[in-house]
């Protein structure tokens, strides 16, 4: 089937129920479906939207397009949690159905007032030469997740920015409302960080000019400021920034820049960091959104996929997922990402792995192992039984200490033209740590307690569960079958 713009922006509604089952239950079926992270019920899933905590439950939805794994006509589909690590798919929430948003409900943000959920999204409009125009709109989801969007836009885009103007944070600071939201200027044609400021969430919305940060690339898509131990960091994508400023390896990266203050009327931010930083190692992170929670927290939580690329379960009609949720915490001005402590209650059938035998850990598994320092040798992961063919870590934990990670001969490529494997530093003769969770087609290794985190799609033969160290490594490990959310 060819996906012609027609095809990509028909309305749902004149989509038949057939094809949307079809597709459910093929994506459903899929030996590379993901069992305990949030995954498209049918279609594309990108970037996680109204992360929040609202109604005594966690709250986030996921950029959707249900008719195929294409980016075509998006919606918001909903889900809530208890732990932020069961959670339940509520469906559709906010669909792309007026003029305000007729060519996709993008994405945004969401913060819990009184009863309700106040949603702020970019409505994206293609006019009949498609010609692009943004619009941020506010909606009020209610208790039963019903959906009320606001009938003006909540702020046109202004004179200086292109047609490239969305995603917008809600923040509030000192009795007010800000919002952040991803812009191109106009005159530079430089990605930047717009910030608003309103009394009322339903405005007016008054511009307060752009942060203060360098220019960064041609453009930036979904930004966020969140506190962590008390100081600010926006994590954003600079699409096109310049390798010198802040390298990187993925087509567009996800960035972090953390700072010392920062002044919201002022748009100034105070940082001792001379560039942005990886928020992940990683192959396929992008688009994250995080958030301070009630419980004095901040929690991140990710599109596992990037933009302009492809997937192998795109033949099978749909693709990528949400990471699992991380706690933030700052140590010596790094962030440092940790699994929450409910995902715990996913573990069953714990196991020892030892000696240098391909172990089976299993499609759905966590792994935790200490590399004791001094040491150089490899370990596959998603392996098969013969130890041959598998995602390769190998790491040096001596003086040049480094971990690679290689899914280069793991079935299928992936995007490998953006290469097939990452490296991080580790500190000189120190043992390592990792924290490995794998889900049938997902990796994510948290390195040395979240101090690094390596994300990855890969799709390898449905038995490759195995893992398997080099003869004569000094290690621990404990590996744990893990339950479907
Ligand atoms: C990032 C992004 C956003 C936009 C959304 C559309 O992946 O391009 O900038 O709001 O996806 O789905």
């Amino acid at each position: 089937m060819e996906w012609t713009r027609e095809k990509r922006y028909l309305p749902y509604d004149k989509w038949d129920a057939l094809t949307l089952l079809k597709l459910q239950s093929q994506a459903a079926r899929s030996d590379y479906q993901l069992h305990y992270h949030i995954r498209p019920s049918s279609g594309l899933l990108n970037d996680p939207n109204g992360f929040s905590y609202y109604n005594g439950r966690w709250q986030v939805f996921y950029q959707s397009y249900p008719f195929g794994a294409v980016h075509g006509l998006k919606s918001w589909v909903h889900l809530s949690s208890r732990d932020l690590v069961h959670w339940e798919n509520l469906g559709e929430a906010v669909l792309p159905d007026t003029p305000l948003d007729s060519h996709g409900a993008y994405s945004g943000s969401a913060k819990a007032v009184g009863d309700k959920l106040f949603l702020m999204y970019t409505g994206n409009v293609r006019d009949e030469n498609w010609v692009r125009h943004s619009y941020q709109i506010g909606a009020w989801m209610d208790e039963k997740g019903q959906v009320s969007k606001l009938p003006e836009a909540l702020i046109k885009a202004p004179d200086h920015v292109t047609e490239h103007f969305r995603d917008p944070q809600i923040l509030e600071h000192g009795g007010k409302y800000y919002a952040i939201l991803g812009a191109q200027d106009k005159a530079s044609k430089s990605g930047k960080i717009s910030l608003y400021r309103a009394e009322q969430l339903t405005g007016p919305w008054e511009d307060l000019g752009y942060v203060d940060l360098p220019d960064m690339g041609y453009m930036v898509e979904c930004p966020n400021l969140v506190f962590v131990s008390g100081k600010p960091v926006f994590i954003f994508c600079p699409q096109g920034l310049d390798k010198n400023v802040a390298d990187y390896q993925n087509v567009y990266p996800n960035m972090y820049w953390a700072g010392e203050s920062f002044d919201f009327d002022m748009g100034h931010f105070e940082t001792k960091q001379k560039a942005p930083v990886n928020l992940d190692e990683g192959f396929d992170v992008y688009a994250s959104q995080a958030f301070n929670a009630p419980d004095g927290q901040a929690y991140l939580i990710s599109w596992v996929g990037l933009p302009d690329m492809t997937y192998p379960s795109d033949s099978e009609g749909w693709a990528n997922c949400l990471s699992q949720v991380k706690r933030l915490s700052l140590k010596h001005g790094r962030l440092v990402q940790k699994p929450v402590k409910a995902i715990k209650s996913l573990r069953e059938a714990e196991e020892d792995f030892t000696g240098d035998l391909a172990f089976d850990a299993g499609a759905q598994s966590e792994i935790k192992l200490t590399v004791k320092r001094g040491q150089k040798g490899s370990l596959l992961l998603a392996a098969d039984q013969a130890g041959q063919h598998g995602i390769k870590l190998r790491f040096k934990t001596g003086k040049h200490a480094r971990l690679t990670v290689d899914r280069g001969e793991c079935g299928q490529a992936v995007n490998a033209d953006f290469g097939a494997s990452r490296t991080v530093r580790l500190p000189a003769g120190e043992d390592l740590d990792l924290r490995i969770f794998m889900d049938h087609s997902l990796f994510e290794i948290f390195v040395n307690g979240g101090a690094a985190v390596i994300t990855g799609r890969y799709f390898a033969p449905a038995d490759q569960t195995f893992v398997k160290m080099d003869k004569g490594i000094d290690y621990r490990a404990r590996t744990w079958r893990l339950k479907d959310m």
